[in-house]
């Protein structure tokens, strides 16, 4: 077997550092340092970003590809706690397109939200075209209609989005964002990839102020896609072995926000 792992033995302390942080035990401390024991290894990467020697290397998770963090500023509590309060789902944007830079800058913080066992496994569709943009609220209404018709029980709230979009033409379901982002897996990677989505466009709503943007969860749109509503689906043309796993819509927020809100009360319980 070969190994996945190289040690510098020059480098090597032999702190064990490496095995411990292991989550599937594929290092152990042999008598000259770190060995492979031929276990699963999911390319986290722990392994090599704790060695505080730069002494390992995990082919799997390479030590070119990580970034050294010994700078790294420690966030205020006050203020990580307000940056995180204040984020909001923005349904109001202005009629700026948002530049790729920024989205590929989005991405580039959402693919790095913990994922089950690592799998990561997600890919994303950017729509930009505005046609697309209204045909895709367009298609969500028409599901939405069809369910009030057969009374689901989400036809008290579909109603009320409806008969405004009928009424007023406003873009209800993606809030006339400029672009949204589709998180897509392959259909056998169902529930995982959703999960996996969600952390991942998590970060990415979190990050998106810090970069002028602000983003909102397509919910509606999801739940119609993931009902495999197929006018939805033959507007997104995806392969037939992918599934939508969920969307962000992303714009420029119009409105700056000036008070924190509220939740409900804290429920804990403490055993
Ligand atoms: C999974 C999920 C789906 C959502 N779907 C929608 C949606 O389709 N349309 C919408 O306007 N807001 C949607 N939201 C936003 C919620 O309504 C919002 O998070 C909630 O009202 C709290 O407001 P805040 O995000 O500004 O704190 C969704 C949020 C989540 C987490």
């Amino acid at each position: 077997m070969d190994s996945i792992i190289q040690v510098d033995q020059e480098r090597c302390i032999r702190c064990s550092y490496c095995a411990d942080v292991c989550p599937t035990d594929v290092i152990h401390m042999g008598k000259h340092g770190p060995e492979d024991t031929g276990n699963h290894c999911i390319a986290c990467g722990h392994c090599v970003a704790v060695c505080p020697r730069e002494a390992l290397n995990n082919l799997k998770a390479p030590l070119s590809n990580q970034v050294s963090i010994e700078k790294m500023p420690v966030l205020d509590e006050k203020i990580a706690a307000t940056f995180l309060r204040a984020r909001r789902s923005i349904r109001r944007y202005k009629p700026v397109a948002v530049p790729k830079e920024k989205i590929m800058q989005l991405l580039n913080i959402a693919r790095m939200a913990p994922t089950g066992g690592n799998s990561q496994g997600l890919a994303y569709y950017i729509i930009e075209n505005p046609d697309t943009l209204k045909a895709i609220t367009a298609a969500t209404i028409d599901w939405m209609e069809d369910l009030i018709k057969n009374t689901s029980p989400m036809t008290p709230y579909f109603t009320g989005v409806v008969s405004k979009y009928r009424k007023t033409d406003q873009d209800v379901i993606l809030r006339g964002a400029p672009c949204l982002i589709i998180a897509i897996a392959p259909k056998n990677f169902l529930p995982r990839g959703r999960d996996n989505t969600h952390f991942s466009l998590a970060y990415a709503e979190l990050y998106a102020p810090t970069i002028e943007l602000g983003t909102c969860w397509a919910g509606f749109f999801e739940a119609c896609a993931l009902s495999g509503y197929q006018p939805l689906l033959d507007l997104l043309k995806l392969p037939t072995d992918m599934t939508v796993t969920g969307g962000l819509m992303v714009g420029y927020p119009k409105y700056t926000y000036k008070r924190l809100v509220d939740r409900k009360p804290l429920q804990i319980i403490w055993q």
